[in-house]
């Protein structure tokens, strides 16, 4: 098992520090999804990901149940790459279709989050004994060409976080992909599907609170890592249904005015009671849009799945040559 770093403490800090200096003086005011997944905010992620309300999880791991053998001989890889991996639990049943097929020789899982990745990749060290496991702590958005080459490679990003880039990172980000990969190599790509309101907004305010509790914690992060004085009781969670751009958007409001230091950033700010802070989009999609969003970054769609009530989807899209 190996270990890159591609994000180490200092450099996370910086990056850190400048998200917050640009989000928090901005009108309105914003904070980058990143930031939620320390250690607590990665295993509160697990949780939401086994809420009733959340039904993309598994809705998704119902799908590559389904496709793994198909997904397996389709690519045939050697290398499978995972990006936000998370605690790649779904990711097990790409291993096992890949072991079985005998292709598979490297995992490479890579998120932002070392804690995650420590604790997925020796679980899955143990439960797959031949396999190399090479962990990349880093940021999908600017560190991709340090991905290992090496042929027969695919890319899988699941869960539905690409909803979680705003359209013009998506666009980049799709391209950054594609020029990472040789023609020829796949990306597995898990979408969340546009349909009601009424059964997209609970998957993101739950019952029992614990999105709440995960969209606060970005707060919570700021407190420890920055040694801000955020009052997290201060702070309503909001999903809202954006029907123009078909995402769900994150916010916390201020349920009262306050002040608050943020000494890490050198920053006082303050906010009026009922004033917001967009902490997150995640976007629903479409499968003609998905399609042509591949189109534009250099790939052809080889398989589009979905579960029969239409919820999720999974884009098998294939590198094609460059012309
Ligand atoms: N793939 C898992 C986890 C999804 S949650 C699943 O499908 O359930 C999103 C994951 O992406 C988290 O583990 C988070 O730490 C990671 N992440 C978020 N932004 C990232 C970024 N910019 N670069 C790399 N990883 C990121
Ligand atoms: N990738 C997940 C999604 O868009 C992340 C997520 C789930 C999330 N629930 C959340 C992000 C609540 C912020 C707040 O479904």
């Amino acid at each position: 098992m190996t270990l890159e770093v591609h994000l180490d403490a200092d450099d996370l800090t910086r990056t850190l520090k400048a998200d917050v200096l640009a989000g928090l003086t901005a009108d309105p005011k914003w904070l980058s999804p990143k930031w939620f997944y320390d250690a607590r905010g990665s295993e509160l992620f697990e949780q939401i990901t086994e809420l009733p309300e959340y039904y993309p999880t598994r809705t998704e791991r119902q799908i590559l149940t389904d496709r793994a053998a198909e997904i397996a001989r389709h690519t045939r890889a050697r290398t499978l790459l995972e990006l936000g991996s998370g605690y790649s639990t779904k990711t097990r049943l790409l291993l096992d279709a890949l072991t079985t097929a005998g292709t598979l020789q490297t995992f490479v899982p890579m998120d932002v989050s070392p804690t995650a990745l420590a604790a997925a990749a020796a679980r899955i060290s143990a439960d797959y004994p031949g396999l190399r496991v090479h962990n990349i702590v880093g940021d999908l958005t600017r560190h991709l060409k340090h991905l290992p080459g090496g042929g027969d490679r695919l890319i899988a990003f699941l869960g539905g976080t690409i909803g979680n880039l705003v359209p013009a990172e998506r666009a980049a980000f799709l391209s950054d992909v594609r020029s990472v990969l040789e023609p020829g190599e796949h990306l597995l790509l898990g979408t969340d599907l546009v349909k009601s309101p009424q059964i997209v907004v609970p998957a993101y305010d739950d019952a029992e609170g614990v999105t709440a509790e995960f969209n606060r914690n970005v707060l919570r992060v700021l407190n420890t890592s920055l040694g801000a004085d955020f009052d997290l009781d201060g702070f309503a969670h909001v999903a809202l249904w954006d029907p123009e751009h078909e995402w769900v958007e994150m916010r916390l409001r201020a349920r009262w005015p306050m002040r608050v230091t943020i000494p890490g950033v050198d920053l006082v700010i303050e906010l009026e009671a009922g004033e917001e802070i967009r902490t997150e989009v995640s976007a629903k999609f479409r499968r003609e849009g998905i399609e042509q969003e591949l189109a534009e970054a250099g790939f052809a769609l080889d398989h589009w799945w979905t579960d029969r009530d239409a919820l999720f989807g999974v884009s098998l899209a294939r590198a094609l040559p460059t012309a």
